[in-house]
């Protein structure tokens, strides 16, 4: 990566404001239901903290309006969640309210060495989803250096990202450790991959994963096809799907698809059997399928001998990708695919030394869930920005580091 990290700043004594993503889900308490973007965060704050710097940290949280602070997409849990992650020793001063007032100045001109700060929500302010050039400017104020270790939001073009650079042109302006680690592996080690490299596509939608199919077919050896998008391919080269998902509008172009790998080495394979239900809610009726998806029946997830097929193929893999479930993994027995790919990724990672990349919030969580996510090289914290990595898309948050 040609981008500078935060290893590269002077810290000693500095205000740096890091660019975080800590747009996580809550549970029904109010209380952080998944930290790991948290958590993923923690390198870059400690070693600004270890070097004599002020953390000063922003990010957004949900969706609110613009038109001021909501109480429901309020930073607080996760100013709570912060401290147990840091520790009681550990100053971390949340301000509550809007990210560039007087009590965020003040808190900032404030802090001394040492010392965390969370500002709230930056989607209180309309400046931040229209990346206004004032909004950007002010909360450039008062700060040293800017660091970004925001992966999850690096496809939005937002004042945090692009403004907040721009206006701090001359400062040093530097990536995240976090951020180092997401490019390394969703993009040097995918232009320059270890073969044979797999790549496995997932999800309902062939439209949502066209422009990455299409990207990474001419770079990998094997693209393995699977969720309800599987579905779509399989109608085009003539096969039985029932009441399967399928994207009328993209038939062509999987036939095109199809027809492309064909003529070249790549090897596209789609699923060879079915698990098969009634319907995508639990408890109805479940059938494997070989012969196609009979009138009546929806493919649900991929059948037993797909699993073995599949399996063997991640076996003999050094690089694997991943991004989108195999199956409607929420629901089981159609989680049984999507985990027992998880198991033969963590398995080429362990006894074959494979790197494994995991990408997109639904396919991350289902690694968690199996309980493998410590087992795969790297499970990003990026759903959307994963996907444009894959696409192989320039990222805002990332050129405007670049451009600095
Ligand atoms: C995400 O969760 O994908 C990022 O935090 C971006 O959030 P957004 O889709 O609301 O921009």
């Amino acid at each position: 990566m040609r981008t500078r990290t935060v290893k590269d700043v002077d810290c000693k004594g500095r205000r740096v404001l890091i660019r975080v993503d800590f747009n996580v889900p809550l549970a029904e308490d109010g209380s952080v239901l998944d930290d790991r973007r948290i958590s993923a965060a923690l390198p870059t704050i400690q070693h600004v903290i270890a070097h004599g710097g002020i953390a000063i940290l922003m990010s957004h949280f949900g969706r609110p309006a613009g038109t001021g602070p909501e109480p429901s997409c309020s930073l607080r849990p996760v100013a709570a969640r912060l401290r147990e992650l840091v520790g009681s020793g550990q100053n971390v001063n949340f301000v509550e309210g809007s990210c560039v007032g007087e009590a965020a100045s003040a808190a900032i001109a404030g802090a001394q060495a040492g010392d965390i700060v969370l500002l709230d929500n930056l989607r209180f302010e309309a400046g931040e989803k229209s990346n206004d050039a004032a909004f950007g400017a002010a909360l450039a104020t008062g700060v040293d250096a800017y660091v970004n270790d925001a992966f999850g939001t690096a496809h939005r073009a937002h004042a945090s990202m692009v403004a907040v650079p721009h206006a701090m042109a001359g400062a040093p302006c530097a990536a995240g450790l976090l951020l180092e680690k997401e490019i390394h592996f969703l993009s040097d080690v995918l232009h320059n991959p270890t073969r044979p490299f797999v790549a496995v596509l997932g999800g309902a939608k062939v439209s949502d994963k066209l422009a990455a199919i299409e990207n990474l077919l001419p770079k990998v050896d094997t693209v393995l096809v699977g969720g309800a998008m599987a579905y779509t391919f399989l109608h085009a080269q003539g096969g039985a799907i029932g009441e399967s998902l399928l994207e009328r509008g993209m038939v062509e172009v999987a036939d095109r698809l199809l027809k492309e790998a064909a003529a070249s080495d790549v090897e596209l394979l789609l699923p060879t059997d079915h698990l098969c239900g009634t319907g995508i809610e639990a408890g109805g009726e479940v059938r494997t399928c070989e012969l196609g998806v009979p009138p009546g029946w929806m493919g649900l997830d991929i059948g037993p001998e797909t699993v073995e097929r599949w399996s063997s193929v991640l076996h003999k893999a050094k690089t694997i990708v991943w991004n989108g479930p195999v199956g409607v993994f929420e629901t089981p027995p159609f989680d049984t695919g999507t985990m027992a790919l998880a198991r033969a990724a963590a398995e080429a990672t362990k006894k074959h030394k494979a790197v494994t990349v995991v990408g997109g919030g639904e396919t991350a969580a289902a690694v968690e869930r199996a309980g493998l996510a410590d087992a795969i090289s790297h499970v990003s914290t990026g759903g959307g920005a994963s996907l444009r990595m894959l696409e192989g898309a320039e990222l805002p948050g990332l050129a405007s580091l670049d451009r600095v």
